[in-house]
């Protein structure tokens, strides 16, 4: 079982972190946390501890004989080295966070949507647990463990587990990645029994109505994969800044506040990241090369969601969206990074998140559902989720499974370790989508934002001025839609939509937004200048994980 992950310094082999408890001083002022983690360790063999640290000022280790910061490695920090005494199973590390922290984003209060009061959340996956915890920061480690978090008074802190107060627990083992905390003005709403919502007060009524749906969609996924096993399921709607769409915090998802659209339509976020505590937080992978088993289960899991409680012709639409922008992107990628087993030796882990893993891994489930058909192959999946829950694997654990419970004639290896996508591959089409193709359209009150974003895709030569004419798309207020707007009016160079170029970037900072607006911007002289002076100015609001990105785009 045991594969080494290049991605940390720790040795689990030897000496493997059980539990951790966490006392920290979260301070507004310095940018810092700070105070201690108590880790509590299995001890098998040697008596040298190995944690992953980044950036982070070891102030003592108390019960060891003495420790050792090692040099930082530009990818994965610095080892530190724990000499334990004879017999010891525990050791308290005191240490202070940097300003610089990659898993930290400290937002002044203009940042949020409040503008009274200051706002901190973290995101730990791939690698950026060790900027805020020193810990074994491997997916192959889980964890129990227990925090408080003290914060400025007026202020809420909430972590993925188990919350009274300023103390939190979460009793099932997680993998570092998996761990997260945030600090701000926020306010509570239920959504049902086991659900609710986080958001800044001036969001939380859009919030609400956004989600109503989740409770519903707790039950889909329990219909079809088994009990949820994580007690409650809430959401913490996050400032604009927010790198990603989502983050499947157990118990507690992180969200961008751009998938609040007014009308439902960009849910499909819900139903990804709550399918996450299966396919991911249950089950996970054990290196950041066994990704798509995180991610591709995941997609595959959010199209059955949205199809029992949609429709068919909504799972559809979402799946020929995916396979078009998984073209599209494959198209662009280097052929090793086209496979889902993915090296990523000498490479940072974040690089590895393109579509592949997501719609290339979602697309090898659906073509085994086709070939054994839908009942045996949830079947399978129920008893895969169970057989390995709590539990981190990799893809040779998932192959060895996969033949023996469900021996079928989809070329595995082929799709995990070949690039692009192997012939007799599930085809998704929407009945939908060609009724968008069969013309100018006519009538589009009832259309969805997936039929804008398919009309809008399909557009070969589109002509700007008169698809802004009819439909008003400078003036959207819907992010993908505007996104997929902005991007194609800076390829054509469509002047009447530029001044919301500039706005838009400003105000947002979810990464699969602004890197390929910065990208199309950057390929003419006068873009470039644009990207330049948008990004002098909005890279301090941007999440240190999308200013990496962005640095390298703009320079
Ligand atoms: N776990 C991912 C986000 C992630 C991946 C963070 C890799 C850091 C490294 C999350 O579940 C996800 O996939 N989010 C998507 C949204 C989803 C609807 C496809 C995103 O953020 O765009
Ligand atoms: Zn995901």
């Amino acid at each position: 079982m045991e594969q080494k992950d290049i991605h940390s310094w720790s040795r689990p082999d030897l000496i493997r972190v059980r539990h951790l408890e966490l006392d920290l001083d979260v301070n507004f002022d310095s940018r810092t946390l700070a105070g201690s983690v108590t880790l509590h360790l299995d001890r098998v063999a040697g008596d040298e501890l190995v944690l992953d640290t980044r950036g982070l000022a070891i102030h003592s280790v108390d019960n060891a004989a003495r420790h050792d910061l090692g040099s930082t490695d530009p990818i994965l920090g610095a080892p530190l080295r724990v000499q334990l005494l004879p017999g010891a199973t525990w050791v308290r590390v005191h240490y202070s966070t940097s300003r610089q922290a990659s898993g930290l984003q400290w937002l002044d209060p203009p940042q949020t949507a409040g503008k009274l009061h200051p706002f901190l959340y973290t995101q730990s996956q791939a690698i950026h647990a060790r900027s805020w915890i020193p810990l074994q920061d491997t997916p192959g480690v889980r964890v129990t463990f227990e925090a408080t978090i003290r914060v400025p008074a007026g202020l809420r802190a909430v972590m993925g587990a188990e919350m009274s107060g300023s103390h939190f627990r979460m009793p099932q083992p997680v993998p570092s990645y998996l761990i997260a905390l945030a600090a701000g003005d926020l306010e509570f709403r239920p959504l049902g029994e086991r659900s609710g919502v986080y958001a800044e007060p001036s969001m939380i009524d859009a919030a609400a109505y956004e989600f109503a749906d989740t409770e519903a969609m707790i039950g889909a996924v329990e219909a079809m994969y088994g009990p949820y096993r994580w007690g409650r399921y809430d959401l913490l709607v996050l400032p604009p800044s927010f790198p990603f769409g989502g983050m499947e915090n157990p118990r507690l998802t992180f969200a961008t506040p751009t998938v609040i659209a007014g009308d439902r339509s960009l849910v499909s976020l819900v139903a990804h990241e709550l399918a996450h505590s299966w396919s991911g937080n249950l089950v996970t992978n054990a290196t950041w090369s066994d990704f798509w088993l995180n991610e591709g289960f995941t997609v595959y899991v959010e199209r059955r969601v949205l199809e029992r409680l949609y429709g068919p012709d909504r799972a559809a639409m979402e799946a020929v969206l995916g396979r078009k922008q998984l073209d599209a992107e494959m198209a662009s990628l280097r052929e090793p990074d086209r496979v889902l087993h993915i090296d990523l030796t000498g490479r940072d882990p974040d690089d590895g998140c393109t579509l592949v893993p997501y719609e290339k891994g979602a697309l090898l489930l659906r073509t085994i559902e086709q070939a054994v058909g839908r009942e045996r192959f949830d079947a399978f999946l129920r008893a895969y989720f169970d057989h390995f829950a709590f539990r981190s694997i990799t893809t040779a654990d998932f192959l060895d499974y996969a033949r023996r419970e469900l021996p079928n004639h989809v070329p595995l290896d082929e799709w995990i370790f070949r690039p692009g996508i192997p012939a007799g591959a599930a085809d998704p089409h929407s009945e939908v989508f060609e009724r968008v193709e069969s013309g100018w359209p006519t009538d589009t009150s009832a259309w969805s934002t997936h039929e804008w974003l398919h009309f809008l895709r399909s557009q070969d030569r589109p002509d700007m001025a008169r698809l802004d004419r009819e439909f008003h798309f400078t003036e959207s207020r819907n992010s993908e839609i505007l996104f997929q707007w902005l991007l194609m009016a800076v390829k054509a160079g469509y002047e009447p939509a530029l001044p919301r170029v500039s706005p838009f970037l400003k105000s947002v900072g979810r990464r699969k937004f602004l890197k390929p607006l910065y990208t199309e911007l950057m390929k003419t002289p006068d873009g470039r200048s644009m990207a330049r002076a948008i990004y002098r100015e909005a890279r301090t609001g941007y999440h240190p994980i999308a200013q990496a990105t962005i640095d390298g785009i703009v320079g």
